[in-house]
């Protein structure tokens, strides 16, 4: 095509929905009609809409008041890699195939000439390999978690940090009126951002994450010096991906999936019935899990993601391919993909808000501190 044809441009949402999809899909429907000679198609189901041809034009009505609806109005799937994709044959069963070149014909018999992904850290190694199979693709960050590398934050993550911190609110209440220790479990995968940035937010008075690990000693000796100091009751947000001391993640029962993949869950409820077999201290676990996903995305979460899909549009009218939008300090930027394939971005050990925690007298769980 020329430069003076329309544009017609696929967008899909991959992976584990998040506040302020809905945003980025209104976003970028709007720029692309507003600003450019385009039209948006969005995808169902991610990439398996695109596989089986479920698409339809979106239009301004239809992203019309979509700012504050959580979830994605195309919905989303989390099994679509085109390079593994269950296929159901006639008979029932499931085969795992490498459909790459027919996501290629799909696009063409679309007639898409370029490929929004909304995603996290796989839909973007996806994003990586289309871009490298010559697919015209810009990638837009979004997850609770906050690990993608390459951008300073992703929407999503706001929301899910206030989640906790209103949680951690309502928690203290009945910890404090029943001098219980309260673990509050959130989620994260191998990253800690939620915790910290939740458990600061909500003055946890001790915050447990992967990157920093715990000691049992150091642990039950802070609970129980807070009780004889007279603060009887505590509340402990600990990230899902937090190791026991022995080194262990606790997956959730029946877990069989493969590490990238795997499903983290029941270190609260771990630390509370270690806490009451090894101390005096009465100890329970709430696990806060998909809440932290749901509901309408925060103001802050609306604004990065309208910011992040008016760039992505941007960067598809001006035909700069192979790049996912970024937040880098207060600038919306482009970066190439080949920098987010690269593996969850962990908090550091110097981290400010570790330092900060540990100014406000908060217990990170005695991990990196000599015995
Ligand atoms: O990556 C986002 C996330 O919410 C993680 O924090 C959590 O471990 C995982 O997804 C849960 O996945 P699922 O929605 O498949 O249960």
């Amino acid at each position: 095509m020329n430069r003076t044809e329309s544009l017609r441009i696929g967008l899909l949402t991959g992976g584990g929905d998040c506040p302020g999809l809905n945003a980025v899909i209104r976003a970028v429907t709007r720029t692309a009609i507003a600003q450019g000679n385009a039209s948006v198609v969005g995808i169902e189901d991610g990439f398996d809409g695109l596989y089986d041809g479920r698409m339809r034009l979106l239009n301004d009505r239809e992203v019309d008041g979509l700012l504050k609806e959580g979830g994605t109005i195309l919905g989303t799937s989390n099994k679509g890699d085109p390079w593994q994709f269950p296929v159901a044959g006639s008979d029932g069963s499931v085969r795992i195939e490498d459909v790459s070149r027919r996501m290629l014909q799909r696009l063409q018999e679309a007639r898409l000439d370029a490929l929004v992904v909304v995603g996290g850290d796989g839909t973007m190694k996806i994003a990586h390999r289309l871009a490298l199979l010559g697919v015209p693709i810009v990638g837009v960050p979004k997850t609770i978690d906050n690990d993608l590398q390459a951008t300073d934050v992703s929407f999503g993550y706001d929301t899910a940090v206030g989640v906790v911190s209103d949680a951690i609110d309502k928690l203290r209440t009945t910890a404090s009126s029943h001098h219980r220790v309260m673990l509050v479990e959130v989620m994260g995968r191998t990253a800690g951002w939620i915790a910290l940035g939740g458990g600061l937010a909500g003055g946890a008075d001790t915050i447990l994450i992967p990157e920093l690990g715990f000691r049992w000693e150091s642990l039950l000796h802070h609970l129980q010096h807070r009780a004889t100091q007279g603060q009887r009751y505590s509340i402990v947000c600990v990230a899902e991906g937090t190791p026991l001391p022995q080194g262990d993640v606790v997956l959730q029962s029946n877990e069989t999936r493969p590490a990238e993949t795997r499903l983290f869950g029941g270190i609260a409820a771990e630390l509370a019935r270690q806490i009451q077999l090894r101390s005096p201290l009465d100890a329970r676990a709430v696990v806060l899990g998909h809440l932290q996903r749901g509901g309408s995305p925060s103001a802050a979460d609306r604004l990065l993601a309208t910011r992040f899909g008016v760039q992505a549009a941007r960067a598809v009218l001006a035909r700069r391919f192979g790049v996912m939008v970024a937040l880098r300090g207060q600038a919306i930027v482009e970066v190439a993909l080949e920098q987010v394939a690269q593996g969850a971005r962990q908090v550091p050990a110097d981290h400010d808000w570790i330092n900060t925690a540990r100014a406000v007298g908060v217990h990170l769980g005695g991990g990196l501190e000599p015995s």
